[in-house]
This record gives structure tokens, sequence and C-alpha cells, in this order.
């Protein structure tokens, strides 16, 4: 059994599901209308690890439509819908993922998805946060010297990469080396992971050419703004039906994902307050009515915090001991280390409780004070760990770009190594593909206006650079 899920029995009600989300992504659709025949991703091997959710597998079987041989796992432990993988599983793309995997079970999957039957790699990878992507890279390094993962770290999933690294390495001492010849190269969905390419290409240390999904217009100008506008408040009343209204709330951040998370709270007519290290958006975010100040300012008041900012160490366990009993703490950046969990969980005295599982993970900790605190989907992702993530309609603009992006790359298997973007032409017809799904109509550029403001008359209509 080339694939692991945690019921097939779901795999109907996800195929439901499936065709509910195809109806809802218009982009993926034509994409397949438009490259069905000619097949560009005919023959590769292509990799995801993102999020394993019903829209998910609209993307999966676009690239299988398209002539890709795929494999899958998610990126995160909470955040695959089971009866998505089992549909996919039963379609017959090899998937490993459920949800609630351990970290161990977690990047066991990963390797099983880079890993085919002969022992190969992929071609292609579509990333999400960049974990595939670095554990080629960290195989790649160990091979040229194994010392490093035996250099001390009390990162216990760093602890858990090592130990898979060390028995990869055991069975064959090329095989990283030998992987990362194959592949042609990634695209990168999210803001994190683009990051984290970014800063291995400074380092020189990139291995394949990398597209950076997450920052065409039609993806962080929508995905992070529009999707987490919606899944944020989502995610928190599945959690703990709270009302929202009245209530205080604390958006760490207003980049993207912050400015959809705060509007979010506001259009429940919650307080919000703001907190941002850059002059920019902070300006931006009191232009928009909010009240920018630190977490510590909002300590006396702040009913729910929320951390966007794709850093660490925002909300630490000493502002947590300090919070009003009962706040709610969560995280909507990518990865796990904005809020202090483990601190948290060593703070003297405090006693943990779990309220739910981790079909919907919600923890209580009491402190000797008496106060208590909410943390929801252990610090990750809450829209996928407490919901079911961003809908349809917006995963369609994200995903066109992602299946745009993975034909971009078989079409340019020989550039060099580096981190490029989307023409700006194709963010334009992603986002023309999604237009008549809402009763929109474009006017048509004449030849002489096109003349007057300087842009060829078929687009791109603004410059490359500009910022939406
Ligand atoms: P962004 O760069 O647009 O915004 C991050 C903001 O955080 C910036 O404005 C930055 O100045 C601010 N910031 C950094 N450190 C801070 C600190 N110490 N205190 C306050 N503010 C600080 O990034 P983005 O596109 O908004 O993405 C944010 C995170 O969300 C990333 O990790 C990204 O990968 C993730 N993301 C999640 C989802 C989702 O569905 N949950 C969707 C898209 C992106
Ligand atoms: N990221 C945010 N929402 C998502 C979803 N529904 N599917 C996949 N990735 C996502």
């Amino acid at each position: 059994m080339d694939y692991k899920v945690a019921d097939m029995k779901l795999a109907d009600f996800g195929r439901k599901e499936i065709e509910i989300a195809e109806k809802e992504m218009p982009g993926l659709m034509a994409t397949c209308e438009k490259y069905g025949k000619t097949k560009p991703l005919k023959g590769l091997r292509i990799m995801g690890s993102l999020h394993m959710t019903i829209q998910t597998a609209v993307l999966i079987e676009t690239l299988v439509k398209l002539g890709a041989d795929v494999r899958w796992c998610s990126c995160n432990i909470f955040s695959t819908q089971d009866h998505a993988a089992a549909a996919i599983a039963k379609a017959g793309v090899p998937v490993f993922a459920w949800k609630g995997e351990s970290l161990e079970e977690y990047w066991d999957c990963t390797y099983r998805a880079i890993t085919w039957p002969d022992g190969k790699g992929p071609d292609q990878i579509v990333d999400d946060g960049g974990d595939a992507t670095l554990l080629i890279h960290r195989g790649y390094q160990a091979e040229n010297d194994a010392s490093i993962l035996d250099v001390p770290t009390d990162n216990h999933e760093l602890q858990i990469i090592n130990k898979l690294l060390k028995k990869v390495l055991k069975k064959d001492k090329k095989h990283w080396h030998n992987v990362a010849k194959n592949v042609v190269g990634v695209s990168e969905e999210t803001t994190t992971g683009v990051h984290r390419l970014v800063q291995m290409e400074e380092r020189k240390e990139l291995l394949f050419q990398a597209v950076n999904v997450n920052d065409s217009v039609t993806k962080s100008k929508f995905d992070n703004i529009y999707g987490c506008r919606h899944s944020l408040t989502d995610a928190i009343k599945r959690a703990l039906d709270v009302l929202i209204s009245g209530k205080t709330a604390m958006v760490c951040g207003y980049g993207d994902v912050g400015k959809g998370s705060a509007e979010a709270m506001r259009n429940e007519r919650a307080q919000v307050m703001v907190s941002e290290i850059d002059p920019i958006c902070a300006l931006q975010a009191c232009m928009a009515g909010f009240k920018v100040c630190t977490v510590e300012d909002a300590l006396p008041y702040a009913d729910i915090y929320v951390t966007t900012t794709g850093n660490s160490d925002i909300i630490t366990a000493e502002h947590i001991s300090k919070m009003k009993d009962q706040a709610i703490v969560c995280n909507i950046g990518h990865f796990d280390n904005e809020i202090q969990v483990g601190a948290l969980e060593k703070w003297p005295g405090v006693k943990k409780e779990v309220i739910k599982g981790s079909f919907c993970p919600v923890t209580r900790y009491k402190f000797k004070d008496g106060h208590s605190v909410y943390l929801l989907a252990e610090g990750r992702l809450v829209n996928l760990g407490c919901a079911t993530g961003h809908p349809s309609f917006v995963m369609s603009c994200s995903f066109t770009n992602q299946t745009l992006a993975q034909i971009d790359i078989a079409k340019n298997p020989k550039r060099k190594v580096g981190v490029y973007r989307l023409a700006k032409k194709l963010d334009e017809e992603v986002a023309a593909l999604h237009l008549a799904k809402l009763g929109a109509k474009l006017t048509k550029l004449s030849k002489k206006q096109a003349e007057y403001i300087g842009v060829p008359v078929e687009g791109p209509y603004k410059p490359e650079h500009y910022r939406y």
C-alpha cells in the first residue's frame, strides 16, 4: 500500500466535497481545460508538502490531469482533512497525511512523499513553508559533513530530523546528492518558505531553482489577506464558540496576514489593537483605525491574541502569565514558534488541561494565581488546526499560481539556481480567470489609452513593481 491516511472509509465523503470545491475553483478548472490536452507536466515526478485539504485535493488532481506523477504529504501536523486524504488515496495518488500526526510521523511522511518506490526522488516540488526543501538540503549537507547531525540542540524537531537523516545516511551515503541532482525546481507557497529560500540563496546553499508563488499579487494579496479574514474567526469559533463582539483583540503583525486578521476581528465588532516593528505597517494600521501598541501594553485589556508575524517569540510565556483570566491565544503565522509554548509548559506551577484533542486542539493553562489561558492548535496555524483553512475560491487563486509555477519550472529546466517570480501577465491572467464567477466585467483598454499610459494593449497593465 503506497499511501498512509487515517480512514479510507472517508473517501466517498471526500469526493463529494472535492466536487463542491471544484465549482468554486474556476482558475484550476480553466487551467485543466487549457493544458489538459498538451499535458505540460507529462511524466514529471512532482512531490508536494502542502496542507492536505479538500482544496489541495483539487490542486493535486489538476497536476495529475496535466500529466504529472504525484506524491503528497501535509506541511503541518494538524492541517490534514482526513476525508480529502482518503479521496486522493482512493484516486490512486500516494498520500501520507492524517490529522494529528506526531512530529516523528510528520517527518517520516515527508520522507515517504519524497521517495518514489524505486528509491529515487522527484523532478519538481510544491512546498509550503519549505520543509521538503529543508529535508533535501540538510540531507545533502549531512552527506558532506555528517557531524552536523551530532551538534547538540534543544530543538526537539531538529533532533527528529537529525535522527531520520542518520537512518537514511546509514543506508545510502549519496541518497540526498542523487535526489538533489534530479530536482529541477521547487515552487514555494508561503511568506516564511520564501524567506527561507532567499536566505539559502544568500548563503549560496540553494541547490535548485525556486519559484516564489507567495509574491504573485493574486496569492499574497488574496490568500494571506482575504483567506485569513475568513478562516481566523472560523477557527476561534470552532475552538471555543466564543462571542468575539465587544472583546478586545490584539493582532501581532500588520503585514498581509495581519491586515486580514485585524479586519476579521473588527468585522466581528471586537476592539482591535495591533503591534508592529515596521513603521510603515504601523502607520497603515493607524490609518485603518487600529490602536497600535506593544503586547505589554495590551496585557491588561486583551481577551484574544493572534500572532501573524512569521517571526519568533512574539508572545512569551511571561506575557501569558500576565494575561487576563480566560484569555485566548493563537497563531496564524506558518510555524509554531511565535508563541513560547515550550516555556509555557515549564512555567512554575502551571497546570495543563487538554480541552479538545487533535480534531480541534484546545488546551487550557491554569496559573498559580488562579487565572487560566486557552491556547489553540498548540500554537500552530490556528486556521488549519482548528478549522479547515481558507475557502476554495481564494485557494483557487493560490493554486492556479502554483500550477503555473510548476509549468514554468518544467519549461525552464536549465534556469540558473535562484529565486524567481511568475510574470506579471500570468498574475493578471489568474485574476481574470476568477472574475466571471463573481459576475464582474472588465473594461477594455483602447489602443489610444494604452499608448497614453504607456502599456501594451494586451497587458501587463501596470509596471512589474506595482505593489497593489
Ligand atoms: P508579512 O511579511 O507581510 O507580515 C509580517 C509582519 O509582521 C510584517 O509587517 C512585520 O513587520 C511584522 N513583524 C515582524 N516581527 C514582528 C514583531 N516582533 N512584532 C510585531 N510585528 C512584527 O508576512 P505575511 O504574508 O503576512 O505572513 C505572515 C505569516 O503567515 C508567515 O509565516 C506566512 O508564511 C504565514 N501565512 C499563513 C497563512 C495561513 O493560512 N495561516 C497564509 C499566508 C501566510
Ligand atoms: N492554506 C490556507 N488554507 C488552505 C487550504 N484550505 N488548503 C491548503 N492550504 C491552505
